[in-house]
């Protein structure tokens, strides 16, 4: 049952902690800053190439994000286009994440890849599902049952399962600073959870025309994922841009009646810019929600701010996203939308 909330949706919003707390459950030693992901950490790949779709396209962009920064090539493709135009593959691990495992467009994409002598592996929350069969190895990555259509704690455990798969397969630098947060994950997703103010942000702006989601670097999977839930469960006009874009077209979109909601975390030079392109939006008069740790001044450009803990960057994305999940239920709770059931979609596409 759905133990009290209105929606599946809401009680797998609130279960991220547990999801996440299970796939990490015997797989990291804080202590010795190690993670053991069992035969997968031999595979020491020399390079990487995601194929998924939908909310999974945007967990294998972060996922290509994390191995890059780690030294290791790697892409994400939207797998219905990989199946139909693979690219030249090389050596490279070919790497299918979906949630449900019968994705069909993912299926075809790794099997073309397998045709091609590739060899694959799937990052799943399903046992025995057909992408498990089919791929030579697995990371499973144990979010529980989701029942709501839009996918919520399962992008979470997929973004875990990634950096896991990271840490595991590669030597990138600081992982006992990664690993440390991946290990707090849980308890800054509950402080999320206990003091959001996405309920407030979603009854300001539930009239708006259409939303915008601006993210960079690792959080612009994120700002993806954000406009997709948006649509799903609201059935708005959403779109997620990487921040840089915005003044290559977008902006003409952009009006006092649609608000542009920022993900900028640190201090950095990622966070610069982007607040460098958030101060564009507001010269149209757009209201700016930040989704901020607060470590830059970005809440002195914006209409309202969305708190996540400072963490690590990998980890932030985690919990930006969770603002997020929020703000789209509470915009769909408001108009009434059929949450768990959205019109038109099914949890599991196994038509191409
Ligand atoms: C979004 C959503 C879909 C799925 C996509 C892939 O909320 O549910 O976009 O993410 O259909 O599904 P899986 O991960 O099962 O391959």
């Amino acid at each position: 049952g759905k133990s009290g909330y209105d929606h599946f949706m809401l009680k797998e919003i609130h279960e991220q902690p547990r999801a996440i707390r299970q796939c990490l459950r015997g797989r990291v030693d804080e202590m010795a800053a190690t993670v053991d992901i069992g035969d997968l950490g031999d595979l020491s790949p020399t390079g990487v190439q995601f194929v998924a779709c939908g909310t999974s396209y945007h967990a294998a962009l972060y996922g290509a994000n994390l191995l890059r920064n780690a030294g290791i090539p790697a892409q994400a493709f939207l797998a219905s286009e990989y199946a139909t135009s693979p690219p030249p593959i090389g050596d490279a691990l070919v790497v299918g994440v979906t949630q449900s495992g019968e994705t069909a467009d993912t299926l075809s994409a790794l099997r073309e890849a397998r045709k091609r002598g590739a060899r694959t592996l799937a990052v799943t929350n399903t046992v025995g599902s057909t992408v498990a069969r089919e791929c030579d190895h697995e990371l499973y990555i144990r979010a529980g049952p989701e029942i709501g259509v839009a996918a919520s704690k399962t992008f979470a455990s997929q973004l875990a399962a990634l950096n896991l798969f990271t840490l595991g397969t590669t030597r990138v630098d600081g992982k006992r600073d990664i690993i440390s947060a991946l290990r707090d994950l849980p308890s800054n997703i509950q402080a999320i959870l206990d003091e959001s103010q996405a309920k407030a942000v979603a009854e300001t702006y539930v009239d708006s025309d259409a939303y915008f989601f601006i993210g960079r670097g690792l959080q612009y999977p994120v700002a993806l994922e954000g406009a997709l839930k948006m649509k799903e469960i609201t059935y708005k006009h959403a779109e997620g841009f990487a921040a840089g874009e915005l003044k290559h077209g977008p902006l003409a979109l952009v009006t006092e009646d649609t608000p542009v909601f920022a993900v900028v975390t640190g201090d950095g030079e990622m966070a610069r810019k982007t607040i460098g392109n958030v101060k564009e939006v507001e010269a149209r008069n757009a209201p700016v929600v930040a989704v901020t740790d607060g470590q830059s001044d970005v809440g002195r450009y914006v209409d309202a701010v969305l708190e996540v803990p400072e963490t690590h960057p990998q980890a932030a994305a985690v919990l930006a996203n969770v603002q997020l999940q929020l703000v789209s239920y509470y915009v769909a709770d408001e108009l009434g939308r059929s949450i768990d059931k959205p019109r038109n979609l099914a949890k599991s596409v196994t038509v191409e």
